[in-house]
């Protein structure tokens, strides 16, 4: 098997016995690993485009070709899956168009790690997908670029804008398509140094100040437009209460978080970064009785409350008892949703309420040995079948006695 997928070396009694080992005397080589990029000389980060060897022939395109080259390219990324990264720059977050983000959206869903951007595009442009806003003067606001890399397959579509005027669809690009690994990669690390790390939400809540709600949801929960001044007000009150604050939206696929608050995010042990866009069974356990989890996905199908303490596990590996409550939002024609979950950590009481029920069974087993050797000396009223005279009851002279 192993030599029909090409292998050239092997060991063992199939092959034979072993051979003379390495000539002796002979001088042992150099392991050459790959070139780290090289700095720029102004330690500046590099542009994709500029990863692109001076040798790759340059040509030139209207934009509406880069977009079909564009697709393709998705679409390669879609058929690698779970194990491909892709990262494209959009100029501006103006051309991350309702068709782009369907698109993007099942890249999300079925790819690794997928990056976008772009002058303006927010830290998370839709659930799942990890945005960066390009700073003034960063040459890849100019640039379309789009990067597929994966373990058996690199491709990356790298392209300038040339700055024409006119219709938009016709806008010249100098491009190059290449399925050069290296460059590749090199292209990729120069757009994920620009997404990662992603500390503009866990700074946001580190620093004290607020995570924004979503516009929307600010609105379903006020009546309010976002901007309203009540509205900062409603960021501050949930930025400010003890319990986890969540809101799921039902209109996404698998129901995502759209919004914590920093309760939640102590509650779960994650920066609400990693929390967002995934659904919250990620914190359920093994151990989590399904029992209760049934119940939930029951009332959200049902667009009806409901409340159930479950066993939920933070990002460490410790566990935490969670009184979880879902009440429903309905839109203006009465249609649920979206959900607002409210976890208060129960752990204390919980596990006080278990360790009074197995004392309590400690009690009555001692209870019931003792009346087996003597009995006249009862067990408790509550345990103990009907009796007659006071011998029944521990607190009885006839106890006192024994
Ligand atoms: C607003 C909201 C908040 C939720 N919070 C939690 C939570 O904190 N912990 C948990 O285990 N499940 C939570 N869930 C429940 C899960 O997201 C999911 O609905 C449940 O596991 C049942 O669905 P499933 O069978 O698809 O997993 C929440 C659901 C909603 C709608």
């Amino acid at each position: 098997m192993a030599r029909a997928l090409g292998a050239t070396l092997g060991q063992g009694w199939l092959f034979g016995r072993p051979g003379p080992g390495a000539a002796s005397g002979a001088r042992p080589g150099t392991l050459r690993l790959p070139a780290v990029q090289p700095a720029d000389p102004r330690g500046e980060l590099v542009s994709p485009f500029a990863c692109l060897p001076a040798r790759v022939p340059v040509r030139e395109a209207p934009k509406a070709l880069l977009i079909e080259l564009s697709k393709q390219l998705e679409r390669q990324a879609l058929r690698l899956g779970e194990t491909c990264v892709v990262a494209s720059t959009f100029q501006e977050a103006r051309h991350v168009t309702p068709a782009t983000r369907l698109r993007y959206r099942d890249l999300v869903e079925r790819v690794g790690f997928v990056a976008a951007l772009g002058e303006d595009l927010p830290v998370e442009p839709m659930p799942g997908l990890r945005g960066a806003d390009l700073a003034a003067g960063d040459p890849v606001r100019g640039e379309w670029d789009v990067v597929v890399l994966s373990p058996h397959f690199s491709a990356a579509l790298l392209a300038r804008d040339l700055g024409d005027d006119g219709p938009d669809m016709a806008r010249r690009f100098a491009f190059a398509l290449t399925y050069e690994r290296d460059t590749v990669v090199r292209a990729a690390r120069a757009l994920l140094s620009r997404v990662a790390p992603n500390t503009l939400r866990r700074a946001s809540t580190e620093d004290g100040e607020v995570p924004a709600v979503p516009a929307g949801v600010v609105s379903l929960l006020t009546g309010r437009s976002a901007g309203d001044p009540g509205e900062a007000l409603l960021h501050r009150a949930l930025a400010a209460v003890g319990t986890g604050v969540t809101i799921v939206d039902l209109r996404l696929p698998d129901q995502p978080l759209v919004y914590v608050n920093p309760a939640f995010e102590r509650l779960a042990g994650q920066p609400a970064a990693e929390l967002l866009g995934r659904n919250c069974r990620f914190l359920q356990d093994p151990d989590t009785d399904p029992a209760a989890v049934g119940r939930m996905r029951a009332a959200i199908a049902a667009g009806a409350e409901c409340r159930e303490v479950l066993l939920n596990r933070r990002a460490d590996g410790s566990t935490w008892w969670n009184e979880c409550t879902l009440t429903p939002v309905t839109d203006e024609t009465g249609a649920v949703v979206q959900y607002i979950g409210i976890q208060t950590d129960v752990t204390d009481q919980v596990e006080t309420e278990r360790a009074l029920l197995t004392e309590r069974d400690r009690v009555r087993r001692y209870a019931a040995r003792i009346a087996e050797l003597d009995p006249r000396v009862g067990v408790p009223l509550s345990l103990a079948p009907p009796a007659d005279g006071p011998q029944a009851s521990t607190d009885s002279p006839g106890a006192r006695r024994a």
